[in-house]
């Protein structure tokens, strides 16, 4: 059953730095794809690390019911997934298989479901052929595409993803896209790459130097050229290209 998620007045900084999140206030709903986007810096990376308690700046974070906290943060992470911007954080096991089944096992599940779960996740990333493999022989898109397995087989109730686009051909940005329109889980994505985000979320964050700009109907707030140019999002680059290559 897919979770909702509160974030109330979340403030953080690094040790002795500026703050990185200001005064964070966002609820996204059980079922919704959630989408936040802004420039590089912004605060993207480190509000999604607060969803299963990595990190914990002042101000409270809620999965359903639970406010994630010291004693609640077992429970925080069999409940949210994260998937990391750079795989290689979160595959160090000598095959592909073993990688997806690490979750699983640890949960305490019996054999024969794991390796179901395996099987199912291997194959909702297209990466069954892959199974036997060390992940560092594998593409780091395929790297990527092995992280977002890991995290299905443990079917959490909320994923979050960090930077899930980035590094993908162009039929696997596609096809990830058809992916997460499938999952029965909340998903909150955090990207650079503001296409994929408006055409597969429900609904969408600006993130601005660590402040909520805005939030709305990606379409509605993608066509506001005046906002995305104040947060350094410009859509029309995407526009000049395509009019230099096919004009
Ligand atoms: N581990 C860290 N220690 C200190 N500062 C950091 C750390 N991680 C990120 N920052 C700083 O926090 C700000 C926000 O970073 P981040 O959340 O990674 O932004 P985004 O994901 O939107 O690019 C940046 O100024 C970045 O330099
Ligand atoms: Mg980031």
């Amino acid at each position: 059953m897919p979770t909702g998620i509160k974030i109330e007045n979340l403030n953080f900084s690094y040790s002795h730095g500026k703050k990185v999140l200001n005064n964070v206030t966002v609820e996204i709903q059980p079922g919704e794809r959630f989408g936040i986007i802004g420039p590089s810096g912004a605060g993207k990376s480190t509000l999604l690390l607060h969803l299963n308690g990595i990190l914990s700046g002042e101000g409270i974070v809620q999965i359903g019911e639970t406010i994630v906290n010291k004693e609640s943060i077992a429970d925080v992470r069999r409940q949210v997934g994260l998937v990391f911007q750079n795989p290689d954080d979160q595959l160090f096991n000598p095959t592909v298989e073993e990688d997806v089944a690490f979750g699983p096992l640890n949960f305490g599940l019996n054999k024969e479901t794991v390796s179901g779960r395996v099987r199912e996740a291997l194959q909702a990333m297209n990466l069954t052929v892959f199974e036997k493999l060390t992940s560092h022989h594998l593409s780091l898109g395929e790297r990527k595409r092995v992280a977002l397995a890991t995290v299905l087989a443990m079917r959490p109730e909320v994923i979050a993803l960090d930077e899930p686009f980035s590094n993908l051909d162009p039929a696997m940005v596609m096809q990830l896209m058809k992916i997460l329109k499938s999952l029965d889980a909340t998903l909150v994505l955090v990207s650079q790459s503001i296409l994929p985000i408006v055409a597969c979320c429900d609904r969408m964050a600006i993130l601005k130097e660590g402040e909520i700009a805005a939030i709305g109907p990606p379409k509605q707030l993608a066509a506001n050229v005046e906002l995305m140019r104040s947060c350094d999002l410009d859509l029309s680059f995407y526009w000049e290209i395509c009019k230099e290559i096919f004009y």
